[in-house]
């Protein structure tokens, strides 16, 4: 594997279907998921390391936002990645930089609402990506849905040449959705954290039993997390998949989403919901076998 720092080092030599793992690092079994599905999809594997500080607020977690390039490294080699591209902070922004790609109604809700410029943020940098790196493909997390949702309409409206896939969200053994901020939750948070998951699944399993009332989904979802004192609920929403608009009732590809803090950390989840000729059928995630790598905090 090679690890290059600049755009131009990281066009070069490459051959066949280019696939990109766009990544912020501290690697997880989602990102080796995508990957993997990379690897297997991909003649030249690409994946970007890069903690981009455009989408991150000012209070947010930037300077303690998990890092760890050496591990990250050994483990993109391990799943096959040909180049490991970790720019610097003047090779992604040789300038402060004045453009930005906003895709706004989409990135007005969920998230959006709480993280003013996030989308913005990464709306951007991925703009940066696709362009600098020319990929023939982009594989993205189900878990980010929001962010999957603007990744897709950016590139339509831009025109990029480029297929953006979505996979599903990877779990841990006991059903938390694997973020790189896991590492923050003390046991007892990560206990209380568990509800999320736990609502979230019994929400799709009503819904693949034929329930399509929105609020009723959300109701179950916020009664779930209402249930359990260490968690401070921010939203529990149906939403369609493709544009994040609000839905009264399932009868599109849909996901309900969930963000809620447990302590100091802020968690999203969600289920993807998909309606094929009126059926129901929840994309519950992939669950761990073995305790994730990312361990079961303090
Ligand atoms: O999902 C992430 O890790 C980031 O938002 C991304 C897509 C790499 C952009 O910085």
């Amino acid at each position: 594997m090679k690890i290059v720092t600049t755009f131009e080092e990281a066009r070069r030599g490459r051959g066949g279907l280019v696939g990109l793992v766009p990544t912020m690092g501290f690697f997880h079994e989602g990102h080796l998921s995508l990957m993997e599905a990379a690897r297997d999809r991909c003649d030249t594997v690409l994946v970007s390391l890069f903690v981009n500080p455009l989408q991150f607020g000012p209070t947010e977690d930037l300077a303690r936002y998990p890092r760890d390039p050496e591990r990250d490294a050994a483990l993109a080699a391990e799943a096959g990645v040909d180049v490991l591209f970790v720019p610097s902070l003047e090779e992604m922004y040789p300038h402060p930089p004045l453009t930005r790609v906003d895709v706004a109604t989409l990135a007005a809700p969920l998230e959006g609402a709480s993280r003013p410029g996030h989308f913005a943020g990464v709306a951007t940098v991925v703009t940066k990506l696709f362009a600098g790196l020319r990929p023939d493909v982009a594989f993205f997390g189900r878990k980010d849905a929001q962010q999957l949702a603007i990744v897709r309409h950016m590139a339509a409206d831009l025109s990029f040449p480029v297929e953006v896939v979505g996979r599903p969200i990877v779990r841990d053994v006991d059903g938390l959705a694997l973020s790189s901020r896991n590492v923050y939750l003390s046991a007892a948070e990560r206990v209380a954290a568990l509800a999320i998951s736990r609502s979230l699944l019994a929400a799709a399993r009503a819904a693949e039993d034929g329930e399509t009332d929105g609020s009723t989904l959300e109701t179950m979802v916020r009664d779930g997390l209402s249930a359990e004192q260490g968690l401070v609920p921010d939203y529990a929403r149906l939403v369609s998949a493709a544009d994040v608009r609000p839905l009264d009732r399932l009868g599109e590809d849909a996901f309900l989403a969930v963000a809620a803090r447990a302590g100091t950390t802020r968690l999203i989840d969600n289920v993807h919901l998909f309606v094929t000729d009126g059926r129901v059928e929840a994309d519950p995630g992939i669950r761990l076998a073995r305790p994730s790598l990312l361990g079961k905090g303090d």
